[in-house]
């Protein structure tokens, strides 16, 4: 079978590579793809934005699965138009994708279904997000509604930091509407699921660290790193947060008939009552989706096709390696504000013969070799038998990389790390 795959990050390189081990595989597509993705298949310039024309190349190529990795084509309603031609399709229609595309309707939802998430209020101007922050006081969280790239969000600790970013977010701006919620305590995990709708398999978890700097400090990111599993959602919380929160998601959207077809990411909280839905993603993680697939043991086609073609009730449960794996962000110098493009990237293969495997992100062939094109650039992945192995594998791989302009952090999975190592370098809460 041919598969279209449309993405050019990370997370695509991960699910190319996947993809490209699986039996029932003809020729593998991808657009845009970048130089890495280029390694298990073929490049194609199309435009995610043109629905028609998606369309066209897949019935021109006898596409037989659309994979869609990012989350802006799916809240456009890609998956729509590739499902109403006719072809199968990984990845939520428009209605089941606002459950990232709208911080609202998802808390809405939480509220319809008795989903344990934070108390909230859904604000459409300063007046009513200022007597929000009446009732909530501080610290709490001040949420833009739609997509922001990971960077809608100000968790603020005073008073003066949520009326700051308010003042932001209402700044005479039409439309601008924004959720303010109760601030929760806990350690974040992410845990996912894959659905077609009725049924559901659970297909791993991870941690990420979303801040720029070592010790979870500095600006927020996309992500400059991961690992999974993530033991801290032990299997009673696992299935705790599958009954109480996926499910009756899954429940709700089938029901109001929106069903959400593809892979639920559910944001965790595990607070002292219990895990509580931070946010949903439409879509799997990016870097979180590279250490699942370093994980993942199954056929990739076989188990996106089922999703796609609601077959999932007849799939065995996903088997993951029992390893952990580990992946570490290399970013270009200056993310997540502006990075320096053009920098040469050489030792991807003196990193791969350590034995860790290199994803590519914001990279291009600049004809004499490989530079940076974006923000994060290359994400270097490992197994170990515990998180501590991993990581240890993990940097013997970024240490072979020859990046000049690089930024990494050193310290990916170093909450995982001191848990193994005992009490008395217990961390602190929240990412
Ligand atoms: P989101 O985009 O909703 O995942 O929010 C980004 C980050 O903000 C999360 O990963 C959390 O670290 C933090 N966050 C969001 N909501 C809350 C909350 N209610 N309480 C504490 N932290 C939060
Ligand atoms: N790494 C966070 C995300 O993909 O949303």
């Amino acid at each position: 079978m041919n598969v279209l795959l449309l993405g050019s990050g990370g997370r695509e390189h991960a699910l190319a590579w996947r993809l490209s081990r699986a039996h029932g595989l003809g020729t593998l597509y991808a657009a845009p793809g970048n130089p890495g993705i280029a390694a298990h298949a073929t490049l194609v310039a199309l435009d995610v934005r043109d629905h028609a024309a998606i369309v066209a190349f897949a019935r021109d190529r006898a596409i037989g699965l659309v994979v869609i990795g990012p989350e802006a084509p799916l809240v456009d309603g890609l998956a729509d138009s590739v499902r109403a031609a006719g072809i199968a399709v990984f990845g939520p229609g428009k209605a089941a994708a606002r459950l990232e595309g709208s911080k609202g309707f998802t808390k809405d939802l939480c509220a319809r279904a008795g989903i344990p998430t934070a108390g909230y209020a859904r604000v459409r101007s300063l007046a009513e997000a200022q007597a929000a922050l009446d009732r909530f006081g501080a610290p709490v969280v001040v949420k833009a509604d739609g997509l922001a790239a990971g960077k809608g969000v100000t968790v603020a600790m005073t008073r003066g930091e949520a009326e700051a970013a308010i003042a932001d977010l209402f700044d005479g701006t039409a439309g601008a509407e924004a959720v303010i919620e109760q601030f929760l305590e806990g350690e974040e995990v992410s845990l996912f699921v894959l659905t077609d709708g009725t049924a559901l398999m659970p297909f791993g978890s991870a941690q990420d660290h979303k801040r720029i700097g070592d010790g979870d400090t500095g600006p927020n990111t996309g992500g400059m790193g991961a690992y999974s599993p993530a033991r801290v959602l032990t299997p009673e919380l696992e299935a705790q947060a599958i009954g109480e929160i996926v499910m009756p998601t899954i429940a709700t959207l089938a029901q109001e008939g929106t069903p959400f077809s593809g892979v639920l990411y559910a944001g965790l909280m595990l607070t002292a009552t219990g895990p509580q839905l931070i946010e949903y993603n439409a879509r799997f993680g990016d870097p979180e989706c590279q250490v699942l697939m370093a994980r993942f043991e199954g056929d990739l086609l076989e188990t996106m096709l089922a999703v796609a073609q609601g077959r999932l009730a007849d799939c065995p449960a996903a088997a993951f390696a029992p390893d952990t794996a580990l992946t570490v962000v290399i970013a270009a110098r200056g993310y997540p504000g502006t990075p320096v493009a053009g920098g040469a990237i050489g030792g991807i293969d003196a990193a791969e013969a350590t034995g860790a495997m290199v994803f590519q992100a914001g990279t291009r062939d600049a004809g004499e070799g490989l530079v940076a094109a974006g923000g994060r650039v290359i994400a270097v992945t490992a197994l170990g038998a515990d998180t501590a192995a991993a990581q240890a594998a993990a940097y013997r791989g970024v240490a072979a990389i020859d990046y000049a302009d690089a930024l990494c952090r050193r310290d990916i999975g170093w909450r995982d790390v001191a848990r193994a190592a005992g009490p008395s370098t217990s961390p602190g809460t929240n990412a």
